[in-house]
Parts: structure tokens; sequence; C-alpha cells
């Protein structure tokens, strides 16, 4: 299709959605799917049947998981939680009247008002598994410009000047990254989705990809455009069926309608997407083992440099981002680098996704500006801890990050902040634990993590992830020694400073914060002899 063709394209749908009064909306994405979305979907669709004036549409994430089923009518401006398929005939009943009071969400609570949805923007509104409506909400019109009037060093320019920075983990800077691909020699180079989002308690890729697969791969295509390369490839946790399928379906309409595929809107430019299922190993998102497993080897990390920007898949330069990374990218095109670098804090631009996990009232995923208070986050976007509980503490950054205590909760969401207190940002996977969980008990659960993980290609995490694990055992045995206590935090220095990998570098993140921040827990549980030596 010509961009002439998808414009009117565009358009047509809206007009066909204009016509429709009311758009009942049932979120379709893994969450609410589990809580019975689908036996909704099919109890609204055959009562919608006998009237003339709403349609019942599939929508990908609409945010509040733990309230799922969830359904929304923007007409009306209501969403409905915990939607029963016995609930439809009311709900369509009461289209354009009086809502269903018992069934209905506060709109104007903090969890929905204190959140910027920038890459969440569609998610909950567009249904994920049909472009048109994709289109009709100004999709691949970003592409549609930018391949007509921009010259390739111009994206990387305006996504320098964003300060968008890589959302995996890292916090890299993409332009920086995207320069240098662009500039690499040679006519073949890839381009790499990380989808594989391994860490517990992490959602926020797979809701993506399952709420707005085209805004992802619109994504990876302006970044094709940018570098130069010709491939890409999004490797994607095996584990995510629903994702897989929607990313799936994306790509075949896509290149139906040439916003993929070769001569990409009848440019001289062609960028085709293959899905690679990851292999199943937390260490396969690490990059290096990522290309490998791509390569088909065994998904072990290798040394860097070189970098995968000048060698990666197949030897080839090859830029990877996140699926959020990409994600970002439409919107800063469209609106402008000027735009993104005005939201956030100095060192850290625009927004962050989290998903919200553990002992929080609104289970969840919400999108915030960075320079939100993790306080904000927990207590009046998550609603803080159920049942009147207490917050001990909040993890960020999963295995690889560390536990923040409620005291200091008051820190503003950036990836310096969170470094400096022992944590990092990390993928966005945030998990809080009130006043019943074990610090030490948290830090083994982690280490015990990173310990089966481990490749077992270096020395100091295959070997040191088993000590700082038996270490920890010992301690919640009641068996240890304040010695053991120094000697663990040998160990943690030892295995951050010379292992290969991110994986065992950042291992004993846990340990040392919970060591930090709640010693005293370490401390009451040593063996009663050496207690007396402790200060
Ligand atoms: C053990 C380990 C696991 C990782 N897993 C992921 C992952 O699941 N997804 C991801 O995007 N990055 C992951 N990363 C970070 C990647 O190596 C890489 O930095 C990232 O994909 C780059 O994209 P970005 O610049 O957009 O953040 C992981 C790193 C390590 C060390
Ligand atoms: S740090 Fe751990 S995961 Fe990384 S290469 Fe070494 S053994 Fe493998
Ligand atoms: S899965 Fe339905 S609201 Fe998140």
């Amino acid at each position: 299709m010509t961009p002439d063709e998808i414009r009117n394209k565009a358009e047509e749908v809206r007009e066909e959605n204009k016509a429709v009064k009311h758009h009942v909306c049932v979120c379709m994405a893994a969450g609410c799917v589990s809580a019975g979305s689908d036996k909704v979907k099919v109890a609204l669709d055959e009562r919608a049947t006998q009237e003339d004036d709403c349609c019942v549409k599939s929508v990908g994430c609409l945010g509040l998981c733990s309230a799922g089923p969830l359904v929304s009518v923007e007409s009306d401006g209501v969403l409905y939680q915990k939607v029963e398929p016995k609930h439809a005939d009311k709900i369509i009943d009461s289209l354009g009247k009086k809502p269903i009071k018992e069934l209905q969400c506060d709109l104007e609570s903090p969890f929905f008002k204190a959140q910027m949805k920038i890459v969440l923007e569609n998610s909950g509104r567009i249904d994920p598994e049909t472009i048109e409506d994709y289109l009709a909400v100004g999709g691949y019109e970003t592409l549609i410009d930018v391949v007509t009037n921009w010259e390739p060093f111009e994206v990387v320019d305006e996504i320098t000047k964003s300060g968008l920075r890589g959302r995996g983990g890292g916090g890299y800077p993409t332009g920086l990254k995207w320069g240098t691909v662009a500039k690499a020699e040679g006519p073949e180079k890839y381009i790499v989705c990380n989808a594989d989002e391994g860490d517990p308690g992490a959602f926020m890729d797979r809701c993506i990809l399952e709420s707005d697969p085209h805004r992802v791969i619109e994504g990876m295509t302006l970044a094709c455009f940018a570098v130069g390369a010709t491939k890409g490839y999004v490797y994607i946790r095996a584990e995510y069926p629903l994702a897989i399928e929607r990313l799936r379906n994306a790509i075949r309409q896509a290149k139906k309608m040439d916003v993929l595929g070769n001569n990409i809107l009848g440019a001289p430019f062609n960028f085709d997407i293959e899905i690679r299922l990851g292999a199943g190993a937390f260490v396969c998102g690490e990059e290096t083992a990522l290309i490998a497993s791509i390569e088909g080897s065994r998904g072990n990390p290798k040394p860097r440099p070189p970098y995968p920007a000048e060698k990666g898949v197949f030897g080839k330069p090859t830029l990877i981002n996140n699926v959020e990374t990409y994600a970002n990218i439409v919107p800063i095109l469209r609106e402008g680098s000027e735009w993104y670098s005005s939201l956030g804090t100095e060192s850290s631009k625009g927004t962050k996704v989290f998903a919200l996990a553990g002992q929080i009232q609104n289970t969840g995923l919400i999108e915030v500006p960075m320079g939100i208070s993790l306080r904000e986050i927990v207590f009046d976007i998550g609603g803080g801890v159920p049942n009147g509980g207490k917050c001990k503490a909040v993890l960020t950054g999963g295995p690889s990050g560390g536990c923040i205590p409620e005291s200091l909760l008051d820190i503003p969401v950036d990836y310096e902040s969170l470094k400096e207190l022992g944590s990092m940002m990390g993928s966005g996977g945030m998990i809080v634990m009130d006043e019943s969980s074990n610090m030490v008990d948290v830090a083994q659960f982690f280490m015990e993590f990173c310990m089966s993980e481990s490749c077992g290609k270096c020395v100091p995490c295959r070997v040191g992830t088993v000590q700082m694990h038996n270490l920890l055992q010992r301690i919640s045995a009641g068996e240890a020694t304040v010695d053991d206590l120094d000697l663990l935090m040998d160990l943690c220095e030892l295995t951050r400073n010379t292992s290969l990998c991110g994986l065992g570098q950042s291992a004993p993140n846990p340990i040392l914060s919970t060591l930090r921040f709640f010693r005293d827990e370490y401390t009451a549980v040593l063996k009663p002899s050496a207690r007396t030596t402790v200060e």
C-alpha cells in the first residue's frame, strides 16, 4: 500500500468507529484472560448482537490487572472491574445511562490520575490483533513521515537529543548506541528486540507486546531506517504464548500493508522481522548470550568488547534494544525530542513502565514520569499494602537489584538515585514487601535464583553464587557466626568485581542492600556465642 492508501484506510476506520455509539472494550491481555475475560467477552458479544449501537472489542492491558477482568466503556467514561459473564446484560443495558456502581472503578483515584501514558498510550484502547485499529490512532504515520521526509542521521540525532536511555536495565543512551551502529561499516547489519524478560515479577514487556505489538514493530522499523539494517529479530520468552501469537499476527499484517518487508511504503527500503523463541534461561537476556542463542549456539555470555554494535549477530554490527525502548521511538519522533526531554529528570528522561507486584493493593502495569518518588508509586498509585499492612521495603531491578527500606521511599525514581541506594532501575519489576517479609529469606530467594541461572562459564559466578547461597542458608538456620557475615561480604565483593557478565556482577546486590539496610535481621539469627562480638 502507498502512504496515501494507508492514510485513507486510517480515516475510513476512524469514520467506522465514529458510527458506533458505544465501544465496550474487554481487556484480553494475559492477566485478565487468566481471570476469565475471554468468557466475559463471549457473553458480551452474544448480548451485543441484539443491539445496533454498540460493539464489543478486545483490547490490551488496562493496567489494574489485580481487579480483572476489566471492561471499559469510553463513551460513558467508565471502567468496570471483576466483571463476570453474568454481568453482560447489565453492562449492555446501562450503556449511555447510569453506570453500574458496584462494578465501577474510581477513575479519579491516583492509580489513574498520577500516571503518564506514553509507551502505553494505546494499551487498553486498541485491539492488538487488528492493524486497522492501530492505524486509526495514528499508527505507522510516523514511519510514513520519516521514510518520506527524513534522512537516517536526522533520526539518530533526534533520538540522541531526546535523552532516551535503554529500558532493558543498564540505561545506556539509546542515541549513542544507534549512532555507533549507523557508523559501522558493512552491507549487513541487524536489529534485535530483547523481549526475554526473565526477571521474577516482571511483566512489562509481555504486556506491551500483548497490548500494542505494532508500536514495537514500528519502532524497530524506524531503528532499521536510522542505522541501515536489513533484518530484525525479536528474541521473545517462549513462555509468553499470547504475546508471541499477537506479534506473529502483527508482523503478518504489517507485511501485507507494506510497512514491513521489501520496498516499505514504496521506498527502496527493506526490513523483515523474524521471531526467535528464548531458550528458557535468564542469562539469555544478556545481550551477548542472546546473540549466541539467535545464532543457534548455547546462550553463554562473551566478554565485551567487542560490543554488539560492532560485532553482533553473525559477527555483523547489531543494534540491540529492549521492547520498551523501541516502544518509546514513535512518540519521540512524532512529538519531537524537545518534548520528550522536557519530561522526567536531568539524567533520566521520559517515563518508565513498572510491573507492580508483591504485597501491594493495586497489582498491575503502570507508567510514570521519571523523577516520581517511590513513595508515590507504592502508596498513591499502588494503594499501599493490603489490609492496613505496613510496607517494609521495595525491591527494584529484580535479582540484580536491591531492597530499599520504607524510610527511604521519598527518593526519586531515576537511574542514579536508585544506584546510589545499592539498587537499580532494572527493566521495571517492582516488588513491594510488607512487615512479614524476612530480609535474609529475600536475599536467599534471589541468590537461589542467580545460582540456578548461572551459566557456569566463569568461576566467580559459578562457585560464588553457590557459596553465597550456602552461607545464607547457614545464617537462616542460625548456624552462622559473625565471621560468616564477613565472609559473605568478601564473596559479594569478589563475585561482583570478577564475574564475566551482568548476572554474576549484580547477583550480590540483594545481599548487599539487605545487609546495608536490614543488618539487624542477619545479626539477630547469628549463633549466640558470636552475637556478643557484633557491634
Ligand atoms: C543476566 C541478564 C539478563 C538480562 N535480561 C534482559 C532482558 O530480559 N531484557 C532486556 O531488554 N535486557 C536484558 N538484559 C540487558 C541486555 O543485556 C541489554 O543491555 C539490553 O537488552 C539493551 O537494551 P536497552 O539498551 O534498550 O536497554 C539482561 C542483562 C543481563 C546481565
Ligand atoms: S557471570 Fe555467571 S552467568 Fe555470566 S558468564 Fe559468568 S557464570 Fe555465566
Ligand atoms: S491484564 Fe487486564 S488490566 Fe492488565
